[in-house]
């Protein structure tokens, strides 16, 4: 199967920021546009694979395609609870989603409301589970692929996301320029025990080929205990 190389694979893919609560009609977000993962889900289902996408927050329409099923979510622990139902049976899983890092303390069941004389709001955030630390702990034959955007220290940085997040590779990108939101992509591979691998920018369709063709050829080397 040279032109489908994930053929009888299941992929699960992150895509889009999530939405953490403020009260009923608030919530702290990010400018994820969920580009890059879409790019992978849709370039993923014509390699052959079957692709679970899982999604945020996305400013682009999602697939529509037999092959991809939809697991829309709101925030990080919606997040967690449908990537930790669907990774038993996934082949792979690419963490392409902006998580967001912290939510909000206790969450107002009702709209917080202006009050005449008072000129600041203070809010307490606690920090939302690492999903990506998480389900790699439970992984068994899974491949797990995560990003890492930086403004600085890219390498450093990105090294340290691969060993303490037990991910198989590290996306690392540089978005002090314009990945955000944007086509286009500026990626360097990290693999456990390898040099790192610096790809020339090019688009996030073409990057998501590119890893994706990464993907499928580890899949089809047996699990090494
Ligand atoms: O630590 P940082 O947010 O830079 O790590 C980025 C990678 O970790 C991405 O693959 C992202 O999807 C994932 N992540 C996660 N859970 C979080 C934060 C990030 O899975 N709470």
């Amino acid at each position: 199967h040279f032109d489908r190389p994930l053929l009888g694979k299941k992929i699960m893919i992150t895509a889009g920021g999530t939405k953490e609560a403020i009260d009923p009609v608030r919530y702290i977000g990010n400018h994820s546009s969920g580009k890059m993962g879409l790019a992978l889900a849709k370039r993923a289902a014509q390699m052959g694979a079957q692709v679970a996408l899982v999604y945020g927050n996305i400013s682009v329409p999602v697939p529509k395609n037999s092959q991809i099923s939809l697991y829309p979510v709101g925030d990080a622990a919606e997040m967690l609870a449908q990537v930790e139902s669907l990774f038993p049976d996934s082949d792979a899983l690419i963490m392409a989603a902006a998580v967001g890092d912290w939510r909000v303390k206790e969450k107002a069941d009702h709209k917080l409301k202006k009050q005449p004389g008072v000129d600041e709001l203070t809010l307490h955030f606690v920090k939302n589970p690492d999903i990506l630390k998480t389900v790699a702990a439970q992984k068994d034959r899974q491949v797990v692929i995560g990003f890492a955007a930086e403004t600085n220290d890219l390498l450093a940085n990105a090294e340290r996301k691969l060993r303490e997040k037990g991910a198989d590779f590290i996306v690392a990108n540089d978005v002090s320029g314009d990945a955000f939101g944007g086509d286009y992509d500026q990626v360097t591979i990290l693999e456990k025990e390898q040099d790192p691998v610096t790809w020339p920018r090019m688009t996030k369709d073409q990057v998501a080929k590119k890893l994706l063709t990464l993907l499928a050829n580890r899949l089809e080397k047996p699990v090494r205990e």
